[in-house]
């Protein structure tokens, strides 16, 4: 059976899969405004310690098992003889099922504004706020509708993925990473040459490069961990699929040190690009992150900025490319595994999960301004409570499963599989690994009570880390 595996055509494809996958909304707009809250140059500096000690450890965990059991999210860790485990592997493809549902959506909206700007951007302009709603459903006079809009986006990005999923491993995935990557990287380039030469932007790069321990509390360190989890992709088990198709000729950690480099280096040209451009024209106070501030407050600056409209086109398709090979991995994640746990067919089975989540993707965009559909949620400072749907979803997957799947990964290594294997896996390509004593303390003692105090800080603590 495993003779039929697919295996990533080259050592560039694969690398820029997998930093497909790890650059994505994360980078883009939410680690400008992390970087921003946090004091700017001493965000940065504590970020890049949390991307060394945790990142690259916890990649190259999730890489060798996926390698070593030449297997899927949950067939890992039957390959690798501890059945019980295969939770930490359900955990990880829920976790990655109901990420798609509204990382689909979103990456429909950003679709909508590449769209927007280029056709109609004075629309925008006029009313970002209103445009937004609008889109989402909601008049400027209060009365709701059906979102098709948005959902018409969603079901065209949805759509992208599924005929890349479709194409495999080397004709879909590999091929379209070797197009987007690159396009991403010259918009990213483009962009940060524009805003570091617009008048005034010299006060937001030396915010950017500056150092004020006063804004550094404990939460900002768990808050660049949290950051440097979800924008490496860690915790979602990804990783395991993706280096499931990896020969064993290569070198992981060479591998894992050049994917958590580019991801970095693309979240902070994202925050010199953001923040400068932002000080430059709404003034310093208005950066923010997520979607509320790319798809809404971003209009002010691109209204303000000479060739403003042609980079407005520039930064969505920048955020659509990224969000597309994010997407692309957590749905390759999915249909991996039903494919191989069920001995379902690749096309078959593409279609039929990209409707589902599509489908509940729906409830979650009808649920931010047009209808009133409400989740739940326990924590133990308010009791229950009854968020919108679509934050329920978020918090689901944010502060329970992606640190869940992220303990269990770290668990399993360094005490049921050992450290030796997962050093053993990395050495298989004949180089040796120098790092190995700190790579075990790490993954058995400093990763999971790190990741401990995030799980408690966020279920009880009431602290938000997304
Ligand atoms: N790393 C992606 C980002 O930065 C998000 C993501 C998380 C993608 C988990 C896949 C799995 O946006």
């Amino acid at each position: 059976m495993d003779n039929s595996r697919a295996q990533w055509g080259s050592k560039l494809g694969f690398i820029l899969a997998a930093a497909g996958s790890a650059i994505g909304l994360g980078n883009i707009w939410k680690f400008p405004g992390r970087a921003y809250e946090g004091g700017g140059g001493t965000f940065v500096l504590i970020y890049l310690c949390m991307v060394i000690f945790f990142g690259v450890p916890l990649m190259l965990t999730e890489l060798s098992m996926g390698r070593a059991s030449q297997a899927n999210v949950v067939g890992c860790f039957h390959k690798l003889g501890h059945k019980g485990w295969s939770w930490v592997g359900w955990v990880g493809v829920l976790g990655a099922f109901i990420i798609t549902c509204y990382y689909s959506h979103v990456g429909g909206w950003v679709l909508r504004y590449v769209y927007s700007y280029a056709v109609e951007a004075p629309e925008v302009y006029v009313d970002p706020l209103g445009y937004f709603y609008a889109t989402l459903g909601l008049a400027a006079d209060e009365t709701t509708h059906f979102p098709w809009v948005a959902i018409l986006f969603a079901a065209l990005f949805m759509l992208c993925n599924a005929v890349v999923i479709i194409r495999g491993v080397e004709g879909g995935i590999e091929k379209f990473n070797k197009i987007g990557m690159p396009a991403l990287f010259v918009i990213l380039v483009i962009l940060l040459v524009r805003a570091v030469t617009l008048s005034g932007a010299e006060e937001g790069l030396r915010y950017m490069l500056s150092f004020d321990w006063s804004k550094v509390s404990f939460t900002t360190v768990l808050s660049a961990l949290g950051q440097a989890f979800y924008s490496l992709s860690i915790g979602m088990a990804i990783l395991i699929t993706y280096g499931s198709y990896l020969p064993r000729t290569e070198n992981l950690h060479k591998n894992t040190v050049l994917i958590c480099t580019m991801d970095t280096l693309v979240a902070i040209l994202a925050g010199f690009i953001i923040v400068p451009a932002v000080f430059a024209t709404l003034g310093a106070d208005h950066v923010g992150k997520g979607g509320g501030f790319a798809f809404v407050s971003l209009a002010g600056v691109f209204e303000q900025m000479p060739g403003g409209r042609l980079f407005g086109v520039l930064f969505y398709l920048l955020l659509l490319f990224a969000a597309l090979t994010s997407c692309i991995s957590l749905i390759e994640s999915i249909v991996a595994f039903l494919t191989e746990h069920f001995s379902w067919k690749r096309t078959a089975t593409t279609v039929g999960v990209c409707t589902v989540m599509f489908l509940i993707g729906c409830l979650y965009t009808c649920s931010q301004a047009a209808y009133p559909l409400k989740g739940f949620w326990i924590d133990t400072a308010g009791g229950v409570s009854f968020p919108a749907f679509c934050d329920a979803m978020e918090y689901l997957t944010d502060r329970l499963m992606i640190p869940f799947c992220a303990l269990g990964c770290c668990l399993f290594a360094g005490w049921v599989w050992k450290p030796e294997s997962a050093i053993r896996e990395i050495e298989q390509s004949g180089v040796r690994f120098g790092m190995k004593k700190a790579y075990a303390v790490i993954i058995r003692y400093v990763a999971p009570l790190a990741i401990i105090t995030i799980l408690g800080m966020s279920i009880f603590g009431g602290i938000t880390l997304s």
